[in-house]
């Protein structure tokens, strides 16, 4: 049997990626602070074994409590794969630097980056004198590889990531393991984040005309595209570990 865990499952992308994994008929797990009922109702109406964990990813206590309790629910079924889509993120605080809050900052590095690295390591730790095989699916942007004004926690956590994802999967091939843990680029998506994205202030973000214009000229990718391109690649076996991956890769 395979399980998914799906993180910020409630919205925008992970909410699309649980409804494609539904159709696969795929074990799901959502991990989020709100639970999105429609994916409950879905999942009983196709029979599909689905189950909600509330969680603040902001919270480390949180993290530890809530991924013990989900490693254990799974990992007592013995599954031959586990894939963990390490989806959710914010993007706030969206300023210059010299005028960031201390909260929204760390709370950023904490959703962004910390969640994603100690869920991994209990994972693969969890793994280990198993039979099961990790997929690790860290969801990062192109902003960690271009940095953009009044983005600079939010390049800064997602770049961190990437060399996270790329460390990882070089120890775990050293190791001769066939966990597999890669990053991927999403493109600019018509989710809650854009919304956020076009009510921040122009003084604080340069280019807030131009997210403003993606929106009215109707160039937001649809998150349901790209999640079906992400679980495609997920379910094809072909995966490179420790590549990053970007959407245009795969929807060319
Ligand atoms: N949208 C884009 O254009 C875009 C572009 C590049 C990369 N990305 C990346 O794609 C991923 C998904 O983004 P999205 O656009 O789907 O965002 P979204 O619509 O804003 O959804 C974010 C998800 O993250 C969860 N989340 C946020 N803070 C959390 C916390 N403290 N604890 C637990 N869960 C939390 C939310 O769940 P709750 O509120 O229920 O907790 C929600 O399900 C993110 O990693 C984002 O950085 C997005």
């Amino acid at each position: 049997m395979k399980y998914a865990i799906v993180t910020g499952a409630s919205k925008g992308l992970g909410e699309a990626i649980t409804k494609r994994l539904f159709e696969e008929q795929m074990a799901v797990i959502s991990v989020s602070r709100t639970e999105n009922e429609e994916l409950k109702k879905l999942a009983a109406e196709k029979g599909v074994n689905y189950r909600h964990f509330s969680c603040n990813l902001s919270l480390d206590k949180e993290i530890q409590e809530v991924f013990m309790e989900v490693a254990h629910v799974i990992f007592k079924g013995e599954p031959e794969e586990i894939l963990l889509f390490n989806n959710a993120g914010v993007i706030e605080p969206i300023h210059t630097v010299g005028s960031l809050d201390q909260t929204p900052t760390i709370r950023n590095i904490k959703v962004n980056l910390i969640a994603p690295i100690l869920i991994t390591n209990l994972f693969l730790n969890k793994a280990q004198h198993t039979n099961t095989t990790i997929q690790v699916i860290n969801v990062t942007s192109g902003a960690a590889v271009h940095p953009i004004e009044g983005w600079s926690v939010y390049c800064s956590s997602k770049a961190g990531l990437n060399m996270f994802t790329q460390t990882a999967a070089l120890e775990q091939w050293e190791l001769g393991t066939n966990h597999k843990i890669f990053a991927f680029s999403p493109g600019v998506m018509d989710t809650k984040m854009q919304e956020t994205i076009r009510s921040s202030s122009q003084d604080a973000f340069k280019d807030l005309e131009k997210f403003i214009e993606f929106k009215e000229k109707n160039v937001l990718l649809k998150a349901d595209v790209v999640a079906g391109a992400l679980v495609d690649l997920v379910l094809s076996g072909t995966v490179e570990s420790g590549k990053v991956y970007h959407i245009n890769d795969l929807l060319k």
